[in-house]
């Protein structure tokens, strides 16, 4: 399976590249070809919300647009696919947080441990535009921009045989973390060994023994099968990290005021149909994770996990100080929309 990927994504990376060269996306009908990569299988919330936009792009503008969504890292890793977008032989694909913050250090903000309060103050920062404002349009420079989020839960450490239950069991445990250097420092804060991997080798990692544990959503169980080898997820709540849809600069900037537009009707529908999806997709993972794959669900005290990791807080806004106001706009909604356990 991983040799056919990697075939397809070569055979794809050499198409996209003769794209390029001759500054060309066309379909051999004469429709523009909108390629969009991700990383999550075809039953992923966010495949499902991209294919809305592809209906919804090409109801509205079918006759010049032709929008192909590639799933499972067809087109490469999340990093790879960044990379791609960024030069125009992509034009859009979905990237988490976590990886942007080495295109724009204004991302650094989002992947804070316990940044948000709850899940309401998080998605209540996130819809406020003047809170994600400066930090999407940061990389505009860099050839990119971000047109919408998507909800990635929140992310909490499982692994094949330690239940963890405080910092203190990770001690000694090679937890896989995304290529980010607030990751790396969150887990050495915590206590653990982190090992930084893109999302597509975790499963041979965790299987193979390379590594003792991750973190994720309860989707990385199922949908991509780490509840098989890991048996114990443990909801200490550290981060809850948004996807970003990022669409080439270029591209965008070349629709016309109309197809912009439209354009931005769909990013809406994205952002719209992944959250709705995304609730029912979680209540069943844990259900399928319980009951199919056997893993056992705990629910730590998060307090000591959160104090461990409170002094990224003020290096960051020290290290970032333009970042201070957004950071108190979040705190705005984490006092409206407190911790279910303060
Ligand atoms: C989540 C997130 C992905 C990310 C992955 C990871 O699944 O939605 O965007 O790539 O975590 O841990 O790398």
């Amino acid at each position: 399976m991983k040799t056919f990927k990697k075939v397809l994504a070569l055979a794809l990376a050499t198409v996209m590249s003769a794209a390029v060269l001759t500054g060309c996306g066309q379909g051999s009908d004469g429709r523009t070809i909108i390629r969009i990569g991700h990383n999550q299988s075809t039953n992923h919330p966010t495949h499902i919300a991209l294919v809305a936009f592809e209906e919804f792009i090409e109801s509205k503008l079918g006759d010049k647009y032709d929008v192909e969504v590639f799933p499972s890292e067809l087109l490469g890793s999340q990093n790879e696919m960044v990379q791609l977008t960024q030069t125009g032989a992509i034009n859009f694909c979905v990237a988490s947080n976590s990886l942007l913050e080495t295109f724009s250090t204004n991302y650094t903000l989002f992947n804070l441990p316990y940044l948000f309060a709850s899940a309401e103050a998080y998605h209540a920062s996130m819809d406020d535009e003047s809170i994600t404002g400066p930090i999407f349009e940061s990389t505009k420079d860099a050839g990119f921009e971000a047109v919408t989020w998507l909800d990635a839960g929140t992310r909490n450490f499982y692994t094949v045989s330690t239940p963890i239950e405080t910092p203190a069991d990770l001690k000694g445990l090679k937890i896989r973390v995304q290529q980010s250097p607030t990751n790396v420092q969150m887990m050495s804060l915590l206590g653990g060994s982190a090992t930084p991997m893109g999302f597509g080798d975790v499963y041979t990692a965790l299987q193979s023994k390379i590594i003792d544990g991750a973190e994720n959503n309860e989707l990385a169980l199922t949908d991509n099968g780490h509840g098989d080898v890991c048996k114990y997820y443990s909801y200490d709540m550290h981060q809850m990290i948004p996807d970003i849809l990022i669409g080439n600069i270029a591209f965008l900037d070349g629709l016309s005021e109309e197809e912009r537009a439209i354009f931005e009707e769909g990013f809406q529908l994205v952002n719209q149909v992944q959250r709705t999806e995304w609730t029912d997709a979680v209540a069943a993972a844990k259900d399928r994770a319980a009951n199919e794959q056997g893993v056992q669900f705990l629910y730590p005290d998060t307090k000591p996990f959160q104090e461990a990791c409170a002094p990224m807080h003020e290096d960051m806004l020290a290290q970032y100080p333009d970042l201070t106001p957004i950071y108190d706009a979040i705190q705005v909604y984490n006092e409206q929309y407190p911790s279910a356990e303060s």
